[in-house]
């Protein structure tokens, strides 16, 4: 197909992103997203995209876009041969346990995260053998063995929901020491926390949240609970990447900081195109090795397919599903 051809037939996705995609990037994106779309229909594949994804696979080429609850939820529900996960591998872990007789596929294998890295199966049973009797409550983002060790898991968007649902006086919260403090301010439980951080989350201070109150009036400061307590606490609000879309769509704030990844402002920025985004934001290396060329492979040559041990995704998927049955 010319290349005039394929503009010619993306210009409608352009239109939706031309507020954070400068022209001039746009030929380059068109012909992969030209591409992936057939390619989705050749093979009968969704794509689940995480909200850290960049604006062209975010807005052009993802059929099912969330945080890392909604993914979950949303992955158990696809009825399509392939689900192509956007996203971190224990996102795409996550997928395939919950929906075993897919071909789960992920773009780039390398894409890991410093908090399921930071903890392993071994290191949960020595926790319980240190703290016998107590439940283990598991952040998602860890490993499949971590989670087949575990009791329950949560996200950002429940943990609270999820440790007090236990009715216990504590509970072991791993691997996010923040996420784990955070949620110990707002809870009686008393939370036994694991050393463990995200390298994107971690690296917010509280004096640049007062800086950038200081330097910009009236600014609504919304936090990721992953960030370190300190800077929670100076944050007008905490919630998970889609607690934060909420929160734009329902208060529209004239002007906004997202204290999260670098892609979640452009992306929520498309459809408010009244909110000012102030964007000081960290980039996650991770999430963004995934990239239009990447989904484009993976949908060409069927890879990288993501396989969990049977025995060991049906431990895995018991803390996932204990999650999803809590109200
Ligand atoms: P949520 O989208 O669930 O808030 O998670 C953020 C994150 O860091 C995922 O890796
Ligand atoms: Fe992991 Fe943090 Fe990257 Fe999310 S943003 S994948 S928690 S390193």
């Amino acid at each position: 197909m010319s290349t005039s051809t394929v503009l010619e037939r993306t210009a409608p996705l352009y239109a939706k992103v031309r507020s954070v995609i400068p022209p001039i990037e746009w030929p380059v994106f068109a012909d992969d997203i030209e591409a992936i779309l057939a390619l989705k229909r050749e093979r009968d594949a969704v794509i689940l995209a995480h909200n850290y994804m960049t604006p062209e696979i975010f807005h052009c080429v993802a059929d099912i876009v969330g945080d890392s609850l909604a993914l979950a939820r949303e992955a158990m529900k696809v009825d399509a041969k392939v689900i192509v996960l956007a996203g971190v591998h224990f996102m795409a872990e996550t997928a395939k346990m919950l929906n075993p007789r897919k071909t789960v596929l992920i773009p780039d294998v390398e894409a890991g995260c410093s908090l399921a890295s930071s903890i392993t199966a071994a290191d949960v049973r020595l926790m319980r053998a240190r703290y016998p009797g107590v439940p283990v409550v598991t952040y998602v983002n860890s490993t499949a063995d971590v989670k087949a060790e575990s009791d329950i898991c949560c996200t950002s968007g429940n943990a609270l929901k999820i440790v007090e649902s236990l009715g216990v006086p504590e509970v072991i919260m791993l691997p996010d020491e923040f996420l784990a403090q955070n949620i110990a301010k707002q809870t009686k439980v008393k939370i036994i926390a694991w050393a463990g951080h995200c390298e994107v989350h971690e690296r917010f201070t509280a004096a640049e949240v007062r800086t950038l109150r200081a330097d910009h009036p009236g600014v609504v400061i919304l936090a990721h609970p992953e960030c370190p307590p300190e800077v929670v606490a100076e944050a007008d609000y905490a919630g998970s990447t889609a607690d934060m879309l909420a929160y734009v769509g329902r208060e529209q704030p004239k002007r906004v900081v997202l204290l999260t990844e670098c892609s979640m402002a452009d992306n929520i920025s498309v459809h408010h195109p009244n909110v000012d985004f102030v964007r000081p934001c960290n980039l996650c290396p991770h999430m963004k090795r995934i990239t239009l060329p990447k989904i484009r492979r993976a949908l060409e040559t069927m890879t990288h397919e993501v396989t969990i041990d049977p025995a060991l995704a049906v431990r895995a998927r018991m803390s996932v599903e204990r999650m999803l049955a809590v109200k």
